[in-house]
């Protein structure tokens, strides 16, 4: 997809990779709708971007429609639609029900109500795009938060049935899976700060997957040697996390 003169949503766009995406995708002459829960950002204030910001909720199906309502009655349609807020937050298999909740229905169900209120408009005009940011996370796993890995394996999953089950009627699909990216989410974690991207580094590889429609959007060569590696002996995988776990533990000075 060339962005110029399309309508494209960002969601999270009021920090890191969303803000990023949006800077981005304007700069290519997309006319731009920044989303996001916050409108009170440092970034959006010392990096504004030349977009229409829309508060919104994208954490229950009621919050999403009136988002792409919202667009529709102003901008008159969605070409393009990057479903990319997310949290994170360190969870296990004690996390209360709240912490499930919250995670679920912002990293794998928002996904979803955007593309039931998104894609039947696109399917009507035969085109359309929707990039769905998961993570590394979800090809591989995540040290630390059982709810995050969960969730982002269900949304590649689901990027993959949205992808293969409407392509031949126009929709493109492509999820976006980055490796550490320099924004508040990975503030605290030493070892994802390690070899972080820039969120423009994140908005090249985006913009470059889009023109190509490509499926997989990586960040860093890695991800899919390791991707490959986890294929190709599954026993292996299991036995390099563990030790990865163990030193993380040991580090940690817990057990
Ligand atoms: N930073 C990384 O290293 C990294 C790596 C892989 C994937 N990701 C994914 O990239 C996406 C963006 O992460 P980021 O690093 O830019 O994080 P970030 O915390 O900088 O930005 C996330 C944005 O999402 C918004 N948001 C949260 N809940 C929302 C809601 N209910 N409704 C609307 N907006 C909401 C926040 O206000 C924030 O502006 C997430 O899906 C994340 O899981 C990040």
């Amino acid at each position: 997809m060339e962005l110029n003169g399309k309508v494209a949503v960002v969601t999270g766009a009021a920090s890191g990779i969303g803000h990023g995406l949006a800077k981005r995708f304007a700069a290519e002459g997309a006319k731009v709708v920044l989303a996001d829960i916050r409108s009170d950002t440092q970034l959006l204030q010392s990096d504004p971007i030349d977009g229409r910001f829309v508060r919104a909720d994208i954490s229950t199906e009621d919050g999403v429609r009136a988002l792409v309502e919202d667009v529709k009655t102003h901008e008159g349609r969605i070409d393009l639609f990057a479903s990319n807020a997310g949290v994170a937050f360190k969870m296990d298999i004690h996390s209360p029900q709240k912490d499930w909740d919250k995670i679920v229905a912002i990293n794998q169900m928002s996904h979803i109500w955007v593309a039931r209120h998104v894609v039947p408009d696109m399917l009507a005009r035969g085109e359309g795009y929707l990039l769905v940011t998961a993570s590394a996370a979800g090809l591989l796993n995540e040290f630390g938060s059982l709810g995050y890995g969960v969730t982002k394996h269900a949304t590649v999953g689901f990027a993959e049935w949205l992808g293969f089950t409407y392509r031949d009627q126009g929709l493109r699909v492509s999820v976006l899976c980055p490796e550490g990216v320099a924004t508040p989410m990975i503030a605290e974690s030493a070892y994802l700060q390690k070899d972080a991207v820039t969120t423009d580094d994140v908005a090249e590889a985006v913009v470059k997957g889009l023109a190509e429609e490509r499926f997989l959007i990586t960040t860093h060569p890695g991800t899919l040697e390791k991707f490959r590696a986890k294929a190709q002996d599954y026993e292996g995988y299991m036995a390099r996390m563990t030790e990865y776990q163990r030193k993380i533990r040991a580090a940690s000075g817990s057990k």
